[in-house]
């Protein structure tokens, strides 16, 4: 039984249904090699923040509006990641773009959910509905949702799992979006968390 668990942050923008996802696989202990140590919400409206609260996990909000600009958004952010010892950093629908200076701090340390199948529908402008909007303007049959490692090119880090999902004839981008969150983003999500931080926790066996 692992004692040590690696501390996880997950940074969020709007509903959080992701973040609720990894709360619930927590709970229920299909994540356990990782622990949510820390929320950081990119907006001070977001209702992730409500969720985080009932979770009792501690959770800021660090805006790049209020900050003054990309370099200050991403310099406190990185201190409340230190501040927490936090290992892994999971955005799980966070909206503000990180610099490649941030995420070459972080190699194979980022992970992301995106709502298609990598590389459908995927990089800059490609994010919320007007992903399943345009999957559904292009006529695709098949998508899906991919967890990805983050780097400095947008959606563009190595692919970890992918999911498919069927589109259906009468599929608005909402529903789509709600069978794409159900079918693939909530259980992919919290297996990747699970998957990273068990490697990780291996690692350091291996190196002490
Ligand atoms: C999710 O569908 C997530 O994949 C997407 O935003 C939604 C956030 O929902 N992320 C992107 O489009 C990133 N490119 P949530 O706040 O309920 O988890």
């Amino acid at each position: 039984m692992l004692t040590n668990r690696v501390k996880i942050a997950v940074l969020v923008s709007g509903g959080g249904t992701n973040l609720q996802a990894l709360l619930d696989a927590q709970r229920a202990g299909t994540l356990h090699s990782g622990t949510i140590s820390l929320v950081v919400s990119s907006s001070p409206t977001a209702y992730a923040l409500t969720r985080v609260a009932e979770a009792g996990v501690p959770a800021l909000t660090v805006s790049r509006r209020d900050s003054g600009g990309q370099a200050a958004f991403e310099a406190q952010l990185t201190a409340a990641l230190e501040e927490y010892g936090i290992e892994l950093i999971i955005l799980a629908g966070f909206m503000s773009i990180l610099s490649r200076d941030f995420t070459d701090r972080y190699p194979e340390r980022i992970l992301n959910v995106h709502p298609s199948l990598i590389p459908a529908f995927c990089g800059k402008g490609f994010y919320g509905l007007r992903v399943h909007a345009s999957a559904l303007a292009r006529g695709v049959k098949v998508t899906g949702a991919t967890v990805h490692f983050v780097n400095e090119i947008p959606d563009g880090g190595r692919i970890l799992l992918q999911k498919a999902v069927d589109v259906l004839p009468d599929d608005t981008p909402e529903t789509l979006q709600r069978r794409v969150m159900e079918q693939a983003e909530w259980i992919l999500l919290p297996q990747a968390a699970e998957l990273v931080s068990a490697n990780i926790l291996q690692k350091e066996t291996e190196t002490t």
